[in-house]
This record gives C-alpha cells, sequence and structure tokens, in this order.
C-alpha cells in the first residue's frame, strides 16, 4: 500500500535573495521528495513565500514601498530561483494569498474556543505620537554597552540585546519621540500545556531526526515550555480571528508554519484521489518530514506540534526533522550586504545547477558547519561529474562506429552491484545521510568505469565482438539505472539519458536497456569548467 509521505520545506522570508547557503538547507526536502517518488509513494512536497512579519515592514518602510510590493518581488524572484534549480515543489505558494490567510484564521479561531489562546493585559513600549506600539525593533537607543545608536533588539555593532529596563530609554524609529509604556492587550498560545504530549512525541520519533534537532528540542522541553505571545502589533499580517483584535495581526511563525497545511488543503481540493487529511491526519499510512536550517528547530518541532494538538482532532504530529547546519563561504558567513558570497541566482548565471546541486548535497552541512569554496565546487565538477559520471556516459554511448545498443549479455557481478546501490543507497536516505548515499551512488559509476577499463572495449571490438557487446551492453545498463539513481540530484542529465537510450519514467528499481536501440545525437551530458 503507498504511503502518504508529506514534505515540507521552510518558507523562505520575502524580504532579500536567497543564497548559496539557503539552498544548501532546503534541498533536503527536494533529494526526499523525489527519492519517495520514484519508490512509488504519494508525495506531496510543499512550501512558499513568508511574506509577514517586522523585517519586511521594516524593509518597505525603507524604500517607501508598501510591504507587499517588497514580498511580491523576492516571491517572484524565490519562484525564479527555485525553478532554476529545478525543485519539484507540488505546490509553492505565499502567505499573503487569500486562501491560506482564511485556513490560518480557522485554525487559530479553534486553538482560541479550545481554550489553548489566552489573553494577557502587560504594559509595553508605545509612541504617543505615531499612536502605536512599538516592537523591540522598532526602538532606537544609544547602545548601553558600546554607545553606538542601535535597534532595540540587538546591537548591530556589539551584539548586545538590551534588557527591558535598557529599552525604557529608546525612542521610536519612525518619529523619534521618547517612548512610554502603555498597558496592551495580548494573546498566549498556552505551550505549556502541551508540554507533556510533545515530550512523548518527541521521545518516540526523535531517534530519527538530526541530532542538531534532537539536541535543541530537549533543551527547550527541559526548560519547560513557554506560553508564547502571538500578536502583534503591526499592520502586515493575517488578521485576529477574535473581538477586540481588529488592530492587530499574528504573529508571523504561526503564520508561515501552517502554511504547509494550508498547501496541503489546496492541492488536494481539486484532486479526487486523497484528500488532505491523508497526509494530516492519524491512521493514514502517512509521514511528515520538515526540511530546514538549524534556527528552524524549536519552530518545526515544538511550535507546529502545539498548533496541531490544540486542534483537538486526531492531527498526525511532524515525524522528522531535517534540519541543516550552515554553509559558509569561503569560511565566512555568507553575506550580501558585506559582499561575501553569491546569491543563489548569480550561481546559476555561471554554472549548471546540476552540479550546484550534487556539490551542496554531496558536500553538505548534514552535521557540521561546512564551507563552500569556488575551487572545491568546481573540482567536483570536473573531477567527479565530468571526469566519472560523464566519461562513462559519453565513452558507452557514443563508441566509434556504434549506432545502438548491442544484444549482449549484461554481467553478472555488475547487476548485483546495481540492485545493491538501489538498495543501500535508499537506507541511507531513509536515514537521512544524504552525503553517503550519493556517495554510494557515484561508487557504481566507479565501478562502471573500472570495468570499462578492463575490458578494453576498444581492443575487444576488433576481435572479439561478443566480448565487445557484453561491455557495451553491461555499461549501457549501468548508465540506464544511473539515470534513475541519479534522478534525485541531476535531474537534467538523468532526462537525457533517458532521452538517449529511450527509457520510461524513472523509478527507484533495477531496469534493463533494449538492445537495438538507436543512439542518436548524443551530447556530452557535461563539460569541463
Ligand atoms: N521564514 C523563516 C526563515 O526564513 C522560515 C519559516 S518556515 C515556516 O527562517 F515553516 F515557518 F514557514
Ligand atoms: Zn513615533
Amino acid at each position: 500500500m503507498k504511503r502518504n509521505i508529506l514534505i515540507g520545506g521552510a518558507w523562505p522570508y520575502a524580504n532579500s535573495s536567497l543564497h548559496l547557503g539557503h539552498i544548501a538547507g532546503l534541498i533536503s526536502g527536494d533529494f526526499l521528495a523525489r527519492y519517495y517518488r520514484l519508490k512509488g509513494e504519494n508525495v506531496l512536497y510543499v512550501s512558499g513565500s513568508d511574506c509577514h512579519g517586522t523585517p519586511i515592514t521594516e524593509r518597505a518602510r525603507k524604500e517607501k514601498i508598501s510591504p507587499k510590493e517588497i514580498a511580491k518581488k523576492y516571491d517572484d524572484e524565490f519562484n525564479k530561483m527555485f525553478k532554476g534549480y529545478q525543485f519539484s515543489y507540488d505546490l509553492y505558494s505565499r502567505t499573503f494569498d487569500e486562501y491560506h490567510k482564511e485556513k490560518v484564521k480557522i485554525l487559530f479561531r479553534k486553538l482560541y474556543d479550545n481554550g489553548y489562546i489566552y489573553e494577557k493585559i502587560e504594559p509595553q513600549a508605545y509612541c504617543e505620537k505615531c499612536h502605536k506600539f512599538l516592537s523591540d525593533r522598532e526602538i532606537v537607543l544609544k547602545c548601553p554597552e558600546c554607545g553606538e545608536e542601535t535597534k532595540g533588539d540587538q546591537c548591530d555593532n556589539c551584539l548586545h540585546v538590551p534588557t527591558e529596563e535598557e529599552l525604557k530609554s529608546g525612542n521610536c524609529i519612525e518619529c523619534g519621540s521618547k517612548i512610554i509604556e502603555k498597558d496592551n492587550k495580548v494573546l498566549y498560545l498556552a505551550l505549556s500545556k502541551f508540554q507533556k504530549q510533545i515530550e512523548e512525541h518527541t521521545e518516540k520519533v526523535k531517534n530519527e531526526w538530526r541530532v542538531n534537532a534532537q539536541n535543541e528540542t530537549i533543551k527547550y522541553l527541559k526548560q519547560g515550555l513557554l506560553d508564547r505571545a502571538v500578536t502583534r502589533d503591526l499592520e502586515w499580517g493575517v488578521d485576529i480571528p477574535v473581538e477586540g483584535y481588529e488592530d492587530k495581526k499574528m504573529y508571523v511563525w504561526i503564520d508561515a508554519v501552517l502554511g504547509y497545511l494550508t498547501d496541503t488543503m489546496k492541492l488536494c481540493e481539486n484532486r479526487t484521489d486523497c484528500s488532505w487529511e491523508d497526509f494530516w491526519k492519524e491512521g493514514h499510512n502517512n509521514k511528515i518530514y520538515m526540511c530546514h536550517g538549524k534556527d528552524n528547530i524549536m519552530f518545526h518541532s515544538i511550535i507546529l506540534n502545539a498548533l496541531l494538538l490544540g486542534q483537538e482532532e486526531n492531527y498526525h504530529l511532524v515525524d522528522t526533522i531535517v534540519s541543516a547546519e550552515y554553509l559558509n563561504f569561503n569560511d565566512q558567513k555568507f553575506s550580501k550586504s558585506k559582499g561575501i558570497g553569491m546569491t543563489a541566482l548569480e550561481a546559476l548565471e555561471h554554472y549548471d545547477s546540476d552540479s550546484l546541486r550534487y556539490h551542496l548535497l554531496a558536500n553538505g552541512p548534514e552535521k557540521k558547519d561546512t564551507n563552500f569554496t569556488i575551487e572545491e565546487f568546481e573540482n567536483t565538477h570536473n573531477s567527479e561529474i565530468v571526469n566519472k559520471f560523464g566519461n562513462l556516459v559519453n565513452r558507452t554511448l557514443k563508441f566509434k562506429g556504434i549506432e545502438e545498443i548491442p544484444n549482449g549479455v549484461l554481467d553478472e557481478n555488475i547487476e548485483v552491484k546495481i540492485k545493491e546501490t538501489y538498495e543501500q543507497a535508499g537506507d541511507l536516505i531513509e536515514k537521512l545521510e544524504f552525503r553517503e548515499a550519493i556517495r554510494k551512488i557515484m561508487q557504481l559509476v566507479e565501478i562502471g568505469n573500472k570495468f570499462y577499463d578492463e575490458k578494453e572495449p576498444w581492443v575487444s571490438k576488433k576481435n572479439d565482438i561478443e566480448d565487445f557487446n557484453n561491455t557495451i551492453f553491461t555499461c549501457s545498463t549501468i548508465i540506464a539505472n544511473l539515470s534513475n539513481l541519479f534522478d534525485i540530484v541531476m535531474p537534467t542529465a538523468t532526462g537525457k539519458i533517458r532521452k538517449y537510450l529511450k527509457l520510461d519514467e524513472p523509478k527507484w528499481e533495477f531496469i534493463s536497456v533494449n538492445p537495438k536501440t538507436k543512439l542518436e545525437n548524443i551530447e556530452p551530458l557535461f563539460t569541463r569548467i
């Protein structure tokens, strides 16, 4: 029976360009989605642009345009970029879509009606001139540590985080007036009520997670979950579906993590073969993966699960957290403002998306922060992708003087190796060992090249045509299977192989090639840098 597998990719903030580090974190979602599709499972891979929240509002204020214009601009850019990297989302939406906002309001209201969201009156920073409550980032003050003028959330200069007390000396970022304290109404999500259920669930599933997710989640659970404010004094965001909160908006993380659910609902609305509940309710042979960077862990392992539990409707909780470490560029943090690294789109102007995908997956920041350098990337491209994979394909399918796949016999050892590769790489992928899985597949390429060298088809072509036919047939079979195995990493190249060998849709299973298949218009899969 098919499994229902939901894969959520983190929703990037639509307020600045993404760099290669973001792709390195997000690509694990695409990798898993492609793998499970090849296995024949019922997969939905969803994400979208995270369009609300203070950073976008701030950016809009600076550029003197509306938050929606900013969000639209980056949402367009992200769509173009993900397409360039061949991300296979079933739906990539955005949080300012009406559909999403309506569904989120219903889910929020349910939490409120079930008693998991409650009101609290508390003093907050207020600007009398602008008539509004201010978040920490909307307060400016002289940093008590270094003396620089800084925003209230954190000093850019010395990284000091001002205390509540220190913030009282601040001014409004917009008009400069001195701030005062004023009582405000705030809605809180009672995370503490879910402590036990989330603890039990975490205990049950955590061994499958990346280690950073285990540690981070356990840290929060040990401290004891704290209730969290879920309303914000902003004009841009999802409305609060509770009377008396008309002037406030929803905390951006609540809005965003529910996107996985609203995307699924939207996708399944027009489908007759499955419903959104198949992915999100208990008892549907389902599994939920969340793929993101390490700074996103508690939002997925704790907050999202709390929102699901609070519906009291038999929701299936997140099973597996695939949280990446950071990717650095020449040992420094990627930073657009400091000109360190390149954006994901810039990288595509210079390099193949297949090669970038391969490099970022094969050398990805799986268990520790990892460094990206252009030299290493070019080395991967030339010495692994071109010299090993490209070469095997080229010298087999473009062998001088042959026009079709010869009728030969498949080498028995090679057949075993191919079948093992599916099994072993598959196991590794399911254990989230993506780097090792790719190494396994590349080993099959090496086995193919070694076989080719030992068989010396350039000799047998002249004196042992049967041996020659067996060699080319066997190598073609390896290549056909690589078009399956590597489809989750380098989909452009594998698509070309399928066209050359006239193969059907890829699947995670041994396939044979048809002897007599015409070999026409075969181009090298890659060119050297
Ligand atoms: N926008 C967040 C970030 O870039 C990620 C949001 S993931 C979601 O860090 F699940 F909340 F959408
Ligand atoms: Zn002001």
